[in-house]
């Protein structure tokens, strides 16, 4: 049995930082293992502009309490972007790309995108400065089940995007379907991040035993075993168009436990890389952990591979149930299962 593995730092390509209090807290969970993290640009107010996005990287690093961390960028995109500072941005590398949230897809997407066409002019930008655009891939309306929101995003929109862009590289956020994970692995220039949630959660830990768990409530919601079993071969497999994205998303417990408003969202970052390697290793392809962890994800991007390694030794992870600092107190996903893999 293998007892510890090396592998190159891993990046996270995927995660929600928030601002305040909660910002100060979550940050370090992240720098822990990772030596870069795409911050997602979600946040109240949402960040459509250079000056804010050099303000939040900033924001990001110094609470990091880490020397080398870096915090990417994307912009959220709206279709009332001033374009000749998002040009800027872009070839500046203040946005690593933009971010597109369909209105109403998930926390704090009421200022994204309604219509999309209205914003092919930028992803003709995009794919002229050779950028990435960062999709959040559902489609929220009326006559679309919860469950197929992936898939009618896909057939509806994606692949108009992908084959008017054919140049432009594309990453799917999340990918949470059988659907998607064929969608990515048929089509040029693109690539999907996979949480862990997704691969260990299916619809039966949400709603179990006539107890609704609010803390695996998550956009895109998770699925059936089918899909977890297709994002697992997709991750630990086959994995060249996939990379880690832990979509670690806090939120304050007492906006999870409430009847309404109930935010969307799981919180990962205290246990990612532990999370992964499990994974990996039930599936008997911890040696494909650091192709998906540390290597797809720079190439993808255009970036360099990170020189740190990380060690990862077999022993059980012991880790409290809630993150509690101040007035900040969240849940942490997974601290009632079994992770076999610490950081030493
Ligand atoms: O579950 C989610 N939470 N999915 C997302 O896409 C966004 C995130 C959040 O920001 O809370
Ligand atoms: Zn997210």
């Amino acid at each position: 049995m293998t007892t510890s593995i090396n592998i190159i730092q891993p990046d996270d390509w995927h995660v929600h930082f928030r601002e305040d209090e909660m910002l100060k807290v979550v940050t370090k969970y992240s720098a822990r293992v990772n030596r870069r993290c795409i911050a997602m640009p979600n946040t109240s107010t949402p960040i459509t502009s250079s000056n804010q996005a050099i303000n939040y990287k900033k924001l990001i690093e110094s609470n990091s309490h880490s020397l080398n961390f870096e915090a990417l960028i994307p912009c959220y995109l709206t279709d009332n972007l001033n374009i000749d500072d998002f040009i800027y941005a872009l070839q500046n590398k203040i946005f690593i790309g933009g971010k597109l949230y369909p209105t109403n897809a998930t926390t704090n997407s009421q200022y994204g995108v309604n219509d999309i066409k209205k914003i092919y002019n930028i992803f003709e930008i995009m794919e002229k400065e050779n950028s990435v655009l960062l999709i959040h891939g559902e489609l929220n309306r009326d006559d679309v089940d919860i469950f197929d929101r992936e898939k009618y995003f896909i057939d509806e929109e994606l692949y108009q995007i992908r084959n008017t862009f054919k140049n432009l590289r594309i990453v799917l956020e999340h990918v949470s379907s059988d659907y998607g994970v064929d969608f990515v692995n048929s089509n040029q220039n693109i690539a999907g991040t996979i949480t862990p949630h997704h691969m260990l959660l299916t619809k039966n830990d949400v709603f179990k035993n006539e107890e609704i768990n609010p803390h695996h409530y998550c956009m895109p919601v998770v699925k059936n075993e089918k899909d977890l079993l297709s994002l697992r071969k997709a991750a630990c497999f086959d994995n060249k168009n996939f990379f880690l994205g832990t979509d670690s998303a806090p939120h304050h417990t007492s906006d999870k436990v409430q009847y309404k408003s109930l935010k969307p969202g799981i919180f990962s970052s205290p246990c990612s890389i532990e999370l992964y390697a499990t994974i990996f290793e039930e599936e008997n392809a911890l040696e494909n952990l650091e192709r998906f962890s540390s290597i797809n994800g720079p190439k993808f991007y255009g970036l360099e591979i990170n020189e740190e390694y990380l060690h990862l030794s077999r022993k059980n992870f012991d880790l409290p149930d809630y993150t509690e600092e101040g007035n900040v107190r969240v849940k942490n996903f997974f601290s009632d299962k079994k992770i076999n893999w610490n950081v030493s």
